[in-house]
């Protein structure tokens, strides 16, 4: 089948009952980010429009698309209100393992409500920024702010937003240190698939 996402209803004429797009461009990884906002209350969120995109500095990027909750006053969520206010953030890996609460903070919670206390996780200091890290993660990397891009809309009055972020600090969980190399497969890293859909990574090959 062939399809345009520009024409037609539910993203394009597909004429499939349900968008298929997110399952189309996949496995995608999780930021699961940690922020904080001026008064220092903290915010957790999962956003799958996210990759690396640069290793030296490392530089991540996420899409954020427009705030739909009722009454609230900024057309921004949470996450990227607050790191262009605060200009910091911790990413946080997902695991299959904390799956459920991965999805329980992408519950829309009227701004400045704590998602890591909603989803019962624990923070712990950062050691260069001020938002903290989620501890049951294995891998927790803090960043500062650099940039937001805005994107093409179809809604003019509710844009989508890429935000660029550097990587600055870095732990890892000694448990998944073997032999000089991060075994992050035993972490069982989630992936954003499309549709209710997740999976983790299992199957690691090497190719030379
Ligand atoms: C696994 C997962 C991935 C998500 N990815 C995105 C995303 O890439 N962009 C986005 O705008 N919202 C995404 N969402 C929805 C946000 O997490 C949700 O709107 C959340 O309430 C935003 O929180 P915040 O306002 O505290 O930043 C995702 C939700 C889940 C559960």
């Amino acid at each position: 089948m062939f399809y345009e996402p520009g024409k037609g209803p539910k993203g394009g004429n597909h004429g499939l009952p349900h968008n298929p797009l997110k399952n189309l461009f996949v496995p995608r990884p999780i930021g699961w980010f940690t922020t904080m906002d001026a008064q220092g209350r903290v915010n957790l969120a999962p956003y799958s429009f996210f990759n690396i995109v640069a290793g030296d500095p490392p530089i991540i990027v996420f899409g954020t698309g427009p705030d739909f909750r009722e009454n609230s006053d900024d057309p921004r969520k949470d996450t990227q209100r607050n790191i262009e206010e605060t200009g910091e953030f911790v990413f946080n890996l997902a695991t299959y393992d904390l799956k459920d609460q991965v999805k329980k903070s992408g519950d829309m919670l009227p701004y400045g409500e704590d998602e890591v206390e909603y989803v019962g996780l624990t923070k712990v200091p950062s050691k260069l920024v001020s938002p903290p890290r989620i501890k049951e993660s294995p891998v927790q990397a803090e960043g500062k702010y650099l940039q937001t891009i805005q994107l093409p809309s179809n809604d003019k009055n509710r844009p989508t937003h890429l935000i660029l972020g550097e990587i600055v600090g870095i732990h890892i969980s000694d448990e998944l240190i073997e032999d000089g190399k991060v075994n992050t497969a035993k972490a069982k890293p989630l992936a954003r698939l499309g549709y209710y859909d997740y999976g983790f990574i299992e199957n690691i090959f090497p190719i030379k």
